[in-house]
């Protein structure tokens, strides 16, 4: 497994793909949006005509599907990469990420992709830091207030934003969770770089002692 796993975790909207994306960049590892594979997995869902609160279903799906995140999203050999931000994906996913059944599916494949990663890996989601690599070298939790997040994703009011909110931090599965030992960042304030910084100062802290 690679030994250099950076977690972060977060609700909608607080900079984890963006930020995960720039620190990956900046220290030359690979990343892994998990978000994109419980996404891929709820357009697959959907095309296959599935309920998506059909736990066993989905999570037979989950366990045959063919998942890959980069260079663009795919299932089963199917290019979803702009379906995943689809209305329809937005509003079944949280139901498909909180079938325990599918979240045990998804956290094998995690840990399989970071155990054949070679270099080190940026992985984020919502459960990164507390059940899929709790052991990683720096684990963050990034927030931002309701307001920015909801601008982030071009949404008037937030309401989509809080819905999905309240399913990720409520459901019985993994909720999303700050971890006692990760560094907290309000992104509200800071650009990218800055939290990228942050992250990078915590990180030379660890490995040099
Ligand atoms: O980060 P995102 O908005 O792309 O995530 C999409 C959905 O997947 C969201 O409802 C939270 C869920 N998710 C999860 O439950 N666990 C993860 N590790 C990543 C995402």
């Amino acid at each position: 497994m690679s030994s250099e796993i950076v977690a972060i975790d977060g609700p909608a909207g607080s900079g984890k793909s963006t930020v995960a994306r720039a620190l990956a960049t900046h220290l030359g590892w690979s990343v892994l949006d998990t978000g994109a594979m419980y996404r891929a997995l709820t357009s697959e869902a959907l095309f296959s005509g599935l309920d998506p609160s059909d736990e066993d279903a989905v999570a037979e799906l989950a366990r045959n599907a063919r998942i890959t995140t980069l260079p663009r999203v795919n299932i089963n050999g199917r290019d979803v990469h702009d379906d995943i931000r689809s209305d329809a994906v937005n509003v079944a996913v949280s139901t498909i990420a909180a079938n325990p059944a599918v979240r045990t599916a998804m956290v094998e494949r995690q840990r399989a992709i970071a155990r054949h990663e070679p270099g080190g890996l940026v992985v984020e989601g919502r459960d990164i830091t507390t059940v899929v690599f709790p052991d990683a070298l720096v684990k963050v939790f990034l927030t931002a207030s309701l307001d920015e997040r909801a601008r982030r994703r071009g949404e008037e009011g937030g309401a989509s934003v809080a819905r999905r909110d309240h399913a990720d931090a409520s459901r019985v599965a993994s909720p999303l969770r700050r971890a006692d030992d990760a560094l907290a960042l309000d992104t509200t304030e800071l650009s990218v770089d800055q939290v990228v910084e942050e992250i990078v100062r915590c990180l030379k802290n660890i490995t040099s002692n």
